[in-house]
């Protein structure tokens, strides 16, 4: 059995036995304390979920918090056989575990689309958030032009990245260990940025810390950039690391990057030659019907 193949099995242990609602629970903490300078969440805001995923943790954490959220991804096409029944399963598991409502997991709040191409008018949301997503999306510079043009003025934009450049950034050695403890049989550690002899088996657009931080600064005011997990120290031997010398110490043990940004608020001058205030979205969150 592969390493992959055998993590499912994993996979479907953590689910079972609550450790998957308990780390997404952890995240949703963590990223409440990043927002908290910056955006109030003792109220209901308008949330969009960039890539949301068939399991939807952060989407559902965020509804049963109170807020109006819409979630959206390429996998929320309606579908039918065993893989989406297993995923109701799993949802109904993960809510259990989380202390949440079957409410919370519904799909109402879902469309199924392409990040880089938002269905949504001008200004509909107040924060934008995204989890081990990005790393997956092949036009970052759309999705951030396209996020920029759907959050209001001052609304904010929290993303959690699974790094290319870390130790597990290949997505090919493990997805249930986080951070990454061990490696496969017969893996090297950053094989991916070295022989790559583990093949990818999923889309991954190979961005470097600098790239991201680039990117979201030619459309917002970047607030802060932590890494938030780090993962690989013990096998960042000195060889290793003469080989890997064009990547950063930082960049190669990062495992979870954060970035926090903030679409600028509309100034005082601005304001008055616009002459008035940002026009309400049409009907609920401005998606269409
Ligand atoms: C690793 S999953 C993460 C899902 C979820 N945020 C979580 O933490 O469980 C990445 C998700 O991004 C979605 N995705 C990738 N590219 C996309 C695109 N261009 N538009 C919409 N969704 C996309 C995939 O379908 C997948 O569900």
């Amino acid at each position: 059995m592969s390493p992959l193949v055998s993590d499912y099995l994993v996979y479907l242990l953590q689910l079972a036995g609550g450790k998957r609602a308990a780390m997404e629970s952890s995240l949703a903490r963590q990223r409440m304390g990043d927002l908290a300078p910056w955006i109030d969440l003792s109220g209901p805001q308008r949330i969009l979920d960039l890539g949301n995923g068939s399991l939807r943790p952060q989407y559902a954490l965020l509804r049963a918090a109170g807020h109006r959220v819409v979630g959206i991804d390429l996998v929320n096409r309606p579908a039918r056989g065993w893989k989406p029944a297993a995923y109701g399963v799993l949802r109904r598991v993960f809510a259990a575990h989380a202390g949440i409502g079957a409410a919370a997991m519904a799909a109402d709040g879902l469309l199924s689309g392409d990040v880089s191409r938002l269905p949504f008018a001008d200004a509909s949301f107040d924060l934008a958030v995204s989890s081990a997503a990005f790393e997956h999306f092949l036009d970052v510079p759309a999705v951030l032009a396209e996020t920029r043009r759907v959050l209001r003025p001052g609304g904010v934009l929290w993303v959690g990245i699974h790094l290319f450049t870390c130790p597990s950034g290949g997505h090919n050695v493990s997805f249930t260990q986080y951070p990454l403890r061990s490696l496969p049989r017969g893996a090297e550690p950053w094989d991916h940025l070295r022989r790559q002899r583990r093949p990818f088996t999923v889309p991954l657009n190979r961005w470097r810390k600098h790239q991201y931080l680039e990117a979201f600064a030619r459309e917002f005011d970047v607030l802060r950039c932590y890494c938030a997990t780090r993962e690989g120290e013990q096998w960042l031997t000195p060889a290793l690391e003469a080989e890997l010398s064009a990547y950063s110490r930082d960049e190669l043990t990062c495992a979870h990057l954060v970035i926090l940004a903030r679409k600028p608020p509309v100034t005082a001058s601005l304001k008055a030659s616009q002459g008035a205030a940002v026009p309400a979205p049409a009907g609920l969150l401005g998606v269409p019907a």
